[in-house]
Order: C-alpha cells, then structure tokens, then sequence
C-alpha cells in the first residue's frame, strides 16, 4: 500500500490552515481522530506553515524547531508520536530534526496545527523515502490534528468521515478558483486558547446536545456542498452560521463547558448578521477560540474591510483567499 522510493533524507513542504465551514467537533475513535461527523472546509491562502524534516543518524531524539525557537514538552511529544507513525510506515528507526516556519503573525490566536500537520506529513513521509497518494497522506496528516486531512487537497474540501484509519480522508470538492469567496479574519484577542481542541473533542459527547449535532450533520454537509457547487452564497451563509452556533452551543453544555467567545466575539456576530440583512454578501463562522471569520463575496470585500477597520477593538485584520493544496518545496 505505502510504496517505498528514494532512502531516507531531507524534504520540505508547505499547507495552508483551512477555515470549516461545517465544523468537525467530537471523535468516534480519539487515538485514530475519527470524527463524529464529516466536515467541510476551504483552505486559506496567504497564511502558511514551511516544513523542513531530516533524518539524521547521529540524533537521540527528534528536535523540534518552530519559529526558530527549540520547543519541547507537549509540542514536542505531540510531534515524536506522529513521527513514531510515519517511522512505522516507512520501518525506520532515525530520529529527525523538524524546523517549522509560519508566516501568520505569531500569537495571531489563529489554530495552526492543521497547516503544521499537513506540512509535516508531506515532508515526513518524503524524507522517510515513502511516496503516497493524496488520500494516504490525508489520511496520514489525520492522525496528528483530525482538521490537517483538509489541508492536504485543494481548494474547497470534504472529509469524509470514513469508519477506519484508511477511508477516513479529505478529498478536494473544487478548486480554489471556482468561486471568488474571501475569509476576512478579524483577530480580536492574541492570548492561547484555554483548553485546546484535542482536550475539547473529547469534551463533546458530554453536552447532551452533540447527538443531535451529529445525526444533522448529513443534512448540513449537502446544503453546504451544494451551496458552494452552486455558488450561492445566501445559502451557504445560513448553513455556515447554523453549523457555528451548533458547535459553540455544544462546547458550552459539555461537562466541564467551554466558552471560547469573548464580548467583541458576539459584538462582531451581531454586526455581520445585521450588515447581511442590508444585504451586504456576508456571513460569520468561529473555530475553537474568539477570532471571527467573516466570509464574503470578493465584490464586498472593501466594504467589509471598510466597515471593520471602524471598530478599533479588532486587533488585526487578515485577508484570505481559497487556498492551495500542501505541496512539497524543492
Ligand atoms: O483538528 P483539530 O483537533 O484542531 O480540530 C478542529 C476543530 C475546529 O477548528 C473547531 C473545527 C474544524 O472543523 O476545523
């Protein structure tokens, strides 16, 4: 299954973070992060992870570099046992030095581990001379942070929820030019979210509410690719804000509950609904912290822009485009 090809060396990869549109919240199987649900997501251009991996005979440990400072504990362990995977797959028994760039503003508050993952999982599986498909490296870069199968294909993706290890992937559902939607984050807190997702998808089967989630999720994912087939963007802002609310409504009734919103969080909420409402072509989506991403058509991009460089809370404003898949650097 897993072809073997050059020995083992060095390889470099990039990927870009994705922003879920349905979201994925909650595994069936937390080693193997198989999710509760399928997801969908579109990768987001201009912000990117720059991977480097070497083998290295002489080393007793992986090392492991991120924005050019040495990380070690959970950063590092997290890394070594996604490196143990890829040393299984590849039967080898080197350690490797990993040195990780993002471009994204450090401290931005912006989840990061899907870009890293995807980044890593490319260079990884190249340096350890394994050569696999699309769908295996997907799969693959699942198993470090479930959200990183999505940012291995291009563009507008699906994962697939799968029920084992192999079929539990990400394929691309069109590319990044077929549709001109942007994704204007606007960061308004830079701290590190209190409880990660890893801790938090365990959390989910504890709300009383996640069953429900879970068995809509089919309905809302067909909404959602056909929105974005069909390019219509009034349905896909209903579904992308219904799938919102429902995963924060669930991580606020789990046990313990989780409130990743903060005051300008629901403030920025309120705004993009009414501004939709004057018709404006857009809609609001937030990950597992309080940072709001606001989608819009390209044609309402300097309005948008406009309307939330008046409110001087927001931190930091960035502009993403659909992004590209993971892809190896020379
Ligand atoms: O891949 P993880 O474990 O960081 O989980 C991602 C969870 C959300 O970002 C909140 C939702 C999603 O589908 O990306």
């Amino acid at each position: 299954m897993f072809k073997k090809s050059s020995p083992a060396s060095v390889a470099t990869a990039m990927a870009h973070p994705n922003i879920a549109f349905i979201k994925y919240w909650g595994n069936r199987d937390d080693e193997l992060r198989l999710p509760a649900n399928g997801s969908i997501s579109m990768n987001l251009e201009g912000l990117t992870t720059r991977t480097t991996v070497r083998f290295d005979p002489k080393l007793k440990n992986d090392t492991l570099i991120l924005n050019k400072k040495l990380q070690g504990g959970n950063a590092l362990q997290r890394v070594s046992a996604f490196m143990d995977i890829v040393r299984q797959k590849a039967n080898l028994k080197l350690f490797a030095e990993i040195v990780t760039e993002n471009n994204f503003p450090a401290g931005s508050g912006l989840a990061s581990s899907a870009a890293a993952f995807a980044a890593l999982s490319l260079a990884a599986t190249k340096a350890a001379g394994l050569n696999l498909s699309r769908q295996e490296l997907s799969a693959l870069a699942r198993r470090g942070s479930g959200s990183a199968c999505r940012s291995i294909p291009a563009g507008f993706v699906e994962w697939l929820p799968g029920s084992e290890d192999e079929d539990s992937y990400a394929i691309s559902i069109a590319p990044p030019n077929h549709w001109e939607l942007v994704d204007c984050i606007a960061v308004v807190e830079t701290d590190h979210k209190s409880v990660g997702s890893t801790e938090g998808h365990r959390l989910a089967a504890t709300s009383p509410i996640q069953a429900a989630r879970v068995e809509d999720a089919p309905r809302r994912l067909d909404i959602c690719r056909r929105a974005i087939l069909q390019k219509d963007f009034d349905t896909l802002a209903q579904i992308v804000e219904l799938d919102s609310n429902l995963m924060h409504a669930v991580m606020m009734t789990s046990s313990p509950p989780l409130f990743y919103w903060n005051p300008l969080s629901i403030d920025l909420m309120k705004r993009v609904q009414s501004w939709r409402n004057e018709g404006l072509p857009v809609c609001y989506t937030l990950d597992a912290g309080p940072n709001v991403h606001i989608l819009c058509l390209n044609e309402a991009l300097s309005e948008l822009k406009f309307r939330l460089h008046q409110i001087p809370a927001i931190e930091q404003i960035l502009i993403c485009r659909p992004g590209g898949p993971a892809t190896l650097l020379e």
